[in-house]
């Protein structure tokens, strides 16, 4: 049967703590893969802010959230306002409503790379951690923060492992934060998730 591929898993955890109306974050947008299933889970009375630095990234999500095959104009998450923002993630708090700071149900990350574009444009260990701590303030208690990594490519494990550092240093009063990795597979991806306290 073979278990949850790392993405899935993200969803599985993400999908169990959002419910229909909340506010939710995307902080690296990419092919809008997890920017459609948020859309989908928070519904039309929903938000979902999606952030990348690269236009082409928000040009792709934009498509997919129009329709065509695997759109979501024919599913209930169809009305949802999905705000793109083209910016870096460490700005996440400045994008946000005000409103919804301290509310916020999830943020999803996905590092590295955009498939298919400029693989030399990745996240940085510095940008990430700061847009992991605004993240972690962003979500209310209960609510999770997902971070897949991948030290498969140059600068990936460095990143990865300073993530992990990061997690493992967060009090626990704070919050609790999980690994699911395949241990037999050092560069295979992998999934830090945090739930807030
Ligand atoms: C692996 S892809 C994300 C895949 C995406 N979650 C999906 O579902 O298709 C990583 C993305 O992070 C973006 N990125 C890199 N640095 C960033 C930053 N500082 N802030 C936001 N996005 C960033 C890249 O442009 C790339 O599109």
């Amino acid at each position: 049967m073979g278990f949850l591929s790392v993405l899935s898993m993200a969803h599985k955890l993400v999908k169990e703590r959002v419910s229909p109306g909340d506010t939710v974050i995307d902080a690296t947008c990419g092919n809008g893969v997890d920017t459609r299933f948020l859309a989908e889970l928070v519904g039309k009375r929903g938000a979902v802010y999606a952030f990348d630095i690269q236009a082409e990234a928000l040009e792709r999500t934009r498509a997919r959230l129009a329709g065509g095959d695997g759109g979501v104009t024919d599913k209930p998450g169809a009305e949802a306002a999905v705000h793109l923002v083209h910016a870096s993630h460490a700005a996440i708090a400045e994008h946000v409503a005000p409103e919804a700071h301290g509310r916020a149900a999830a943020a999803m990350f996905n590092l590295g790379y955009l498939p298919g574009a400029d693989q030399s444009v990745i996240t940085t260990p510095a940008g990430t951690l700061a847009a992991l701590d605004a993240a972690l303030a962003l979500v209310r208690p209960g609510g999770i923060v997902t971070v897949v990594l991948y030290p498969g490519h140059p600068g990936g494990a460095e990143e990865a492992e300073a993530v992990q550092q990061w997690a493992a240093s967060l009090p626990q009063t704070t919050a609790q934060a999980v690994l699911y990795r395949m241990v037999q597979k050092a560069e295979a991806p992998y999934l830090v998730a945090i739930e807030k306290r």
